[in-house]
């Protein structure tokens, strides 16, 4: 894991985005996440397209999740924060976004999305961010390592965090995040802390679905100061193969 610690939520947004830029090349197919932690890295990628900066065009896109058992044109709807937050400001072709549909029949819905991520041999740069109970998109804990697309329900502890539209949601699997390349996980705030510290101290274990990017190749960790706080940065020394201290005060560990 490389874990880099930010002063605040703009910055680390700034770090998730220039670690963008320079994977950009590499990257034909991108994962994405919803929810408020990608919401500053959106905008740099907006503002940087509106600039004649950064072009997505040719690029396949993933989302992690969506709620079922709603029409996708939900204002609640993942795909809805998707089209405001992202699709409609930047020049990704229609037809190369790729969303698990929020109806139909499970079985259906579940197997073409496998499909399609199979064709398309996966992320190359998974978006991620992470639950207050240590899930990834909606695995939740006890989500097998070996699990793909599924349909699921939510826990009593996220339907109170995130008051969804519904309590089941279509979810990419275990699997199919752990597979990707490169994965850039995005965590701000003080009620991310528990979750993160589990994530990155805690031993690797289905109670934590986050715990499984400890044995990735390449996952970046980006907290801000908040999320980091209960981080216990005395074992991370112990651990640490480089580390790094930047001039404005965050600081970079590759455990
Ligand atoms: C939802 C999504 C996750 C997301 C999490 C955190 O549960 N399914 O993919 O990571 O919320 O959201 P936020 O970034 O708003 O804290």
């Amino acid at each position: 894991m490389k874990v880099f610690v930010e002063k605040d939520y703009e910055s680390m947004s700034e770090r998730a985005f220039s670690l963008f830029l320079k994977f950009l090349p590499e990257t034909k197919v991108l994962g994405l996440a919803t929810g408020n932690s990608p919401l500053g890295f959106y905008r740099r990628i907006c503002r940087a397209h509106e600039e004649g900066r950064v072009s997505l065009k040719g690029l396949h896109t993933f989302n992690l999740d969506e709620y079922y058992g709603i029409k996708q044109s939900h204002p609640e709807s993942y795909r809805t924060f998707m089209n405001e937050n992202l699709f409609g400001k930047v020049d990704i072709s229609d037809e190369n976004i790729h969303f698990p549909a929020s109806e139909g029949e499970a079985h259906s819905v579940t197997a073409h999305y496998n499909e399609q991520l199979d064709e398309m041999g996966g992320p190359d740069f998974q978006l991620l961010g992470i639950g207050q109970n240590g899930h990834i998109a909606f695995n939740e804990p006890g989500s097998p390592k070996n699990s793909r697309t599924r349909v699921v329900r939510l826990t009593q502890s996220t339907i109170e965090v995130n008051k969804p539209p519904s309590e089941y949601a279509v979810t990419m699997g275990l699997l199919d995040i752990l597979k990707s390349k490169r994965i850039v996980l995005l965590a701000s705030g003080k009620s991310k802390a528990d979750a993160v510290s589990k994530m990155i101290d805690g031993p690797m274990t289905y109670k934590v679905p986050a715990s499984y990017l400890q044995e990735h190749p390449e996952a970046y960790i980006i907290l801000d100061r908040d999320a980091a706080s209960k981080v216990d940065i005395s074992s991370i020394g112990e651990r640490v193969k480089e580390s790094e201290k930047f001039g404005d005060g965050s600081y970079f560990f590759d455990l």
